[in-house]
């Protein structure tokens, strides 16, 4: 465990701190973590000849009563990734930050805001938050010949521009290519590399960021959970994204994120995974041993969600759920004995309130589930931030679950407002593309999805 120590701005540590840092010091980062009521987590990266590392914050107005804390772990590595976990902090405040890199201020203050408790105070508040999947970076060395994959990446630019309580990282938030996913070193490099990209940090400290994981941040195309360096990117996957927690037990990366009086179950859709080739059913029944989210999983999503009073349980996995055309890409719906259990619980359990929210199909969409006796199911795909644009194909184009109107088929992130009176909560969906423009929008009320 990390120790940390605090030291007060008046310290002769900080005497020298008037001058700069080189930049080339920082390679990525600031990047702001999961910012609650009194904490907030500040992730940065460092070179390898960086020494000693402190984040100096304050209340915005009052640099003099600044609070510095120092990094007390290890540098020096060839990769250093490091969060911070600032405590202590008042609530619904704005906090202004800045880094000592070897005594010298980075000279690059940001600042987050700590939320206000509501509970049992006023209503749950009306927010905004961004989502969406798929972020290829080209770098030629390494890319396939020919077109580049990767688009445009000032997408992160316009994101930044949209003010938003957090944005959640729906998987394949990089993509490892066969330089990178051969290797442990090869997984820390796609990592840093993709990280580092100046475009990236107007965005990345702007909001609270959350991520999940799918088959291109974990290993290769369609990888599951044979992949022999599957551990190594878990630890990476810990290393660049401050979630709340990682899984259970030293396994997986799921967790929970809550904000207002939504829940957001984060999933783990590559870790526990069987080969999507495993036989899907034996002797005409569910194959048991063919798993999704593996049984710890499945169990504590059961559990997270009979737990949940939230109007909204958002469960967020990186490939799709519902699409019933999936006989070409990843679904959960392949999965027939661990999708057959979780909509069984949602039946029996009567839980309300579910939406997926899912990544990977290069498209955006919104499908639609119809249960007999029951509230519509839908599936939030948003995809792709940069990465190359497949248009749907053959009995897709007229997929009769596809919510009309909600099919994009260029680079897109998705904006989700959460508004209304208590009993009449709605969620708005907006895909939004390259230059801001709304290119399809859908809603939902609360209402609409209870038994
Ligand atoms: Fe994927």
């Amino acid at each position: 465990m990390k120790k940390l120590l605090m030291i007060f701005s008046f310290s002769p540590f900080l005497l020298s701190s008037f001058a700069q840092v080189p930049s080339h010091k920082i390679i990525a980062g600031p990047l702001l973590g999961q910012v609650e009521l009194r904490t907030a987590a500040i992730w940065i990266q460092v070179d390898s000849s960086v020494r000693k590392l402190a984040i100096k914050y304050w209340k915005h107005n009052d640099k003099d009563r600044s609070v510095t804390q120092a990094f007390n772990g290890e540098l020096g590595m060839e990769f250093n990734p490091v969060t911070f976990q600032v405590g202590g902090l008042d609530m619904n405040t704005q906090y202004d930050y800045d880094f000592i890199v070897d005594e010298k201020t980075s000279g690059n203050i940001a600042s987050f805001k700590t939320k206000d408790l509501w509970q049992w105070r006023k209503p749950a508040p009306d927010f905004s938050f961004l989502t969406g999947s798929c972020a290829y970076f080209n770098e030629p060395a390494f890319d396939r010949p020919g077109k580049p994959y990767g688009g445009d990446s000032t997408i992160f630019e316009t994101m930044a521009k949209f003010p938003a309580a957090f944005m959640l990282w729906l998987g394949d938030n990089w993509y490892t290519r066969e330089p990178d996913f051969l290797s442990g070193w090869g997984l820390w490099y796609r990592a840093s590399r993709d990280r580092s990209l100046p475009v990236l940090r107007n965005f990345l400290k702007s909001m609270p960021q959350y991520a999940i994981w799918d088959d291109h941040d974990f290993g290769p195309d369609d990888s599951d959970g044979s992949y022999h360096l599957k551990d190594i990117s878990r630890k990476i996957f810990m290393s660049y994204w401050p979630n709340p927690s990682y899984g259970e037990n030293g396994k997986g990366i799921y967790t929970k994120v809550s904000y207002g009086d939504v829940d957001l179950f984060l999933t783990d859709d590559r870790y526990f995974r069987s080969a999507n080739d495993l036989r899907d059913s034996i002797d005409g029944k569910p194959n048991p041993n063919k798993h999704f989210f593996g049984r710890t999983q499945l169990d504590w999503l059961k559990n997270a969600l009979a737990y949940s009073e939230a109007p909204f349980k958002l469960i967020a996995i990186g490939s799709q759920v519902l699409n019933p055309i999936h006989k070409e890409f990843e679904s959960l719906n392949r999965f027939s004995a661990e999708y057959t259990e979780l909509m069984d619980f949602l039946n029996a359990q009567r839980i309300d309130g579910v939406i997926f929210l899912t990544g990977d199909r290069h498209h955006s969409e919104v499908i639609k589930a119809d249960r007999p006796g029951n509230y519509a199911l839908y599936d939030i795909t948003s995809s792709p931030l940069t990465s190359g644009v497949s248009k749907v194909s053959g009995i897709e184009v007229q997929n009769p679950a596809r919510v009309p109107g909600t099919l994009v088929e260029e680079r897109n992130f998705t904006r989700i407002t959460v508004s209304g009176n208590k009993g009449e909560r709605k969620i708005q969906v907006e895909f939004i593309g390259l230059h801001g423009a709304t290119l399809a929008n859908w809603s939902v009320n609360e209402r609409e999805l209870k038994h």
